[in-house]
């Protein structure tokens, strides 16, 4: 369930918004929490809805949820513990994770454990790694540009889905990259299809495994899931052979770096790994940036003195130019309202963990098949943690005087052994993006438009964001 009126941090002394400070919405805060199969209903609409305000002032938790217990890390010494120091024993995806990815993904980084993640986190890791950043960032200012010359076309006044727009941005990103400029020009279009077509049906399956019911319980996996995952493989399965056909061409890609790869045995990666892993890279890499490019947008456009200070750092360091990849280290404050848009909307707003063992944290104990998890939706609202927690405020990623917490409290990545393997992609392409489109537009939010966040694979404003493209220089 959601309002419309931000509801306090806190019971007593709720602190009212400065003058000139922007509280961006989120959903009601129970003080007393409503029985557990309602939340359950609420969960499937939203899994913002679904926490008290005691859960974001606390430090760990835990409840049982019929056969489950479940516990929640929110401080940065229980993070540390569950996702570095625990690693071994914490690092399997959630059911409800596993089960909805796995028709598509198969075997793939994102949803499995011990040896074969191990196994493709050492292969995949340094195809996307920031140090080949630099090489990709030619074909994100590219495809940003193509945008930027989309938008001028469409021309002041017109109205865009904020959402839709930065989806199809990234999406051609990401698929020229994976698959190379060529292939992935040709291709972008059908694989987004077969993608949204699949995680519109995986949206609405498999919610119990989160709430503990048992992993024998039949899950319903209905014919069109089906068919789109076959789509999809055929896709990939083409693109992969016409890679294959002109790989003398010497372009770089990610494709091209999955089918030279080799494991510690000098083995290739199988044909079924290669799809697996493109699948990933796409899965992982393309709705989480569009989101957090989407939510920077409304941020901005209700502050003015944010958005004032965005234009002059990129009207002063790029004085009209493109910028490029040397840029990117110098527009602090452009990374700051990144940084600022994933603490407040986390495009992976729960990362769920199942104890393969007994364990403990902080001295409590976790039984086995325990669900473990960080949530940043509240983490990052943590009152102990952050100073003015729902206020967006870039400048407290540049400010010391700002109270915010080590890295463990701070985790729109993740962290420990299984960080987001493509943070300084997403980082530098959200960057460039921002930098490419704002030197231009200055976007508006629609007269009338209520954006209230809502989850369920990821943490979006709804399912659109109309906005109006406002021409810079008028
Ligand atoms: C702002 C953009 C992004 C955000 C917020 C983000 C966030 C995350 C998070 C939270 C995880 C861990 C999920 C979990 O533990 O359940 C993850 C994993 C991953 N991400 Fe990202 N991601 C972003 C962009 C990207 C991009 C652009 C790529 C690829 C180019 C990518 C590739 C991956 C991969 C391969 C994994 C799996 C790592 C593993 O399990 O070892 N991500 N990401």
């Amino acid at each position: 369930m959601t309002v419309s009126e931000p509801v306090s941090q806190d019971t007593q002394t709720p602190p009212p918004p400065a003058e000139n400070e922007f509280v961006p919405p989120y959903p009601f805060r129970y003080a007393t929490m409503p029985p557990v199969w309602k939340l359950l209903g609420m969960a499937k609409r939203n899994f913002l809805s679904i926490w008290g305000l005691d859960d974001f002032k606390s430090r760990l938790r835990s409840k049982k949820v019929f056969t489950r217990d479940l516990v929640v890390c929110n401080r940065p010494d229980v993070v540390r513990e569950a996702f570095q120091t625990n690693h071994e024993v914490l690092q399997r995806k959630s059911p409800q994770m596993r089960h909805a990815l796995e028709p598509l993904l198969g075997d793939g980084l994102f949803i499995s454990d011990t040896e074969i993640w191990a196994k493709r986190r050492k292969i995949v890791a340094p195809i996307i790694h920031g140090s080949r950043v630099k090489g990709f960032a030619p074909i994100m200012v590219d495809t940003i540009s193509e945008k930027r010359a989309e938008w001028e076309k469409l021309g002041e006044g017109a109205e865009v889905d904020a959402l839709a727009e930065m989806a199809h941005l990234t999406a051609e990103i990401i698929c020229r990259t994976i698959f190379g400029r060529q292939l992935g020009k040709n291709y972008a279009a059908e694989v987004v299809q077969g993608f949204s077509d699949y995680q519109r049906h995986i949206d609405q399956i498999d919610l119990q495994s989160l709430f503990g019911l048992p992993e024998w319980m039949p899950r319903f996996r209905g014919r069109s899931i089906k068919k789109s995952v076959n789509r999809i493989l055929s896709v990939l399965d083409e693109i992969i052979d016409s890679y294959e056909a002109q790989k003398q061409k010497g372009e770089e890609s990610v494709i091209g770096g999955l089918l030279e790869a080799r494991d510690d045995d000098g083995k290739p990666l199988s044909r079924r790994a290669i799809r697996s892993e493109a699948a990933v890279i796409f899965m992982a890499g393309h709705e989480t940036t569009a989101n957090t490019l989407a939510w920077a947008w409304y941020l901005l456009s209700q502050s003015p003195k944010h958005r004032e200070k965005l234009h002059a750092e990129i009207d002063s360091v790029l004085d009209g130019r493109t910028p490029t990849f040397a840029d990117v280290k110098n527009l602090p404050f452009t990374k700051a309202v990144i940084e600022e848009t994933l603490r407040l909307y986390p495009p992976v707003p729960i990362l769920a963990r199942e104890a393969m063992e007994h364990t403990s944290i902080s001295g409590k104990a976790i039984p086995k098949g325990s669900l473990v998890m960080v949530v940043p939706w509240l983490m990052h609202r943590n009152p102990v943690l952050w100073s003015k927690p729902d206020v967006f405020e870039p400048q407290r990623f540049l400010d010391s005087k700002w109270k915010k917490p080590n890295k463990y409290g701070y985790v729109p990545f993740s962290i420990g052994p299984r960080i987001c393997a493509g943070l300084q992609f997403g980082m530098t392409e959200s960057i460039l993006s921002l930098a490419i489109l704002a030197q231009k537009f200055d976007l508006g939010l629609k007269d009338g438009t209520d954006v209230q966040p809502v989850a369920r694979l990821t943490l979006r404003p709804g399912d659109n964001l109309p906005m109006v493209l406002r021409t810079r220089s008028s």
